[in-house]
């Protein structure tokens, strides 16, 4: 059983707690669908049968050992041109919520992956419904890999494993992901985007770096300068300014 209490207004004081389901995403997809629902209620989950990654990756964690959740906003304050925005305001929440557990060589990885060293160790998909021109409700889905060890994929790995001197408490990781998380929309709700941006890019993974990056036409070394307003990824490469889209690039590692 789950029982978080975070000091919040709203994001979280509404929990559900289910052992286990096919999506957290798709479970507050089906209160969206079926009532009106509380804003910032908060779905979590011990095992997910079809967890959901970003680009219709699946999204594996062992029964029990890391944090699945999903949180449902009223999004209705939020352009549908600047949707990056919210995404910003995630990513950095769930940054500073493992900052303030004193983990070291954290990262956020273009567009919202979290990164320690140089290894995934959380996800965040959200999926926007628009109603008219306006954004309607939102679903932030979270995975973040605490006390797992054993991943298929040599990019992904768990805070235990990459900070292990640290006692993570996921219920701990769940309250401060929502206490930052209302903190930051507040932020977005006041029109302080400039103060989440100038966060996410001291936090931005790489950035000013050269670095190799792989492309459609083959490698190419370039910088990353920042993002676009619509969440493309800006890069200088040949005194060229280049912007991508999340298919179009992939970081390459030399470790
Ligand atoms: C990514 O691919 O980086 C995004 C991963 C998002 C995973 C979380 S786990 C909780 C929520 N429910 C899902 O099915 N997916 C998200």
């Amino acid at each position: 059983m789950v029982n978080i209490q975070p000091k919040t207004l709203f994001v979280g004081k509404k929990l559900i707690f289910l052992p286990s389901c096919h999506s957290t995403n798709d479970i507050a997809n089906e209160i969206i669908q079926n009532k009106e629902f509380i804003d910032g209620t908060v779905i979590l989950t011990d095992h997910q049968t079809a967890g959901k990654g970003q680009r219709g990756n699946v999204w594996e964690s062992t029964l029990g050992e890391n944090l699945l959740m999903s949180v449902i906003l009223k999004t209705s304050f939020v352009k549908i041109e600047r949707q990056f925005d919210l995404s910003i305001a995630v990513a950095i929440s769930v940054f500073e919520a493992l900052n303030d557990f004193g983990v070291s060589n954290l990262s956020i990885k273009w567009p919202n992956d979290i990164y320690i060293n140089h290894k995934k160790i959380g996800g965040i998909l959200i999926e926007n419904s628009i109603v008219g021109q306006k954004m309607g409700n939102s679903i932030i889905g979270i995975g973040i890999n605490i006390h797992q060890t054993k991943f298929e994929n040599p990019r992904a790995s768990s805070l235990t494993l990459e900070s292990p001197k640290i006692p993570f408490n996921r219920n701990i990781i769940a309250e401060k992901t929502c206490e930052f998380l209302e903190q930051n929309l507040a932020f977005l709700k006041d029109g302080k985007t400039n103060l989440l941006k100038k966060k996410y890019y001291d936090n931005l993974f790489a950035i000013n770096e050269n670095r190799l990056f792989k492309i459609s036409e083959g490698i190419m070394e370039g910088k990353i300068t920042g993002v676009t307003e619509n969440g493309q990824l800006k890069l200088i490469s040949q005194n060229k300014e280049k912007y991508y889209n999340i298919k179009e690039i992939e970081y390459l590692f030399n470790d």
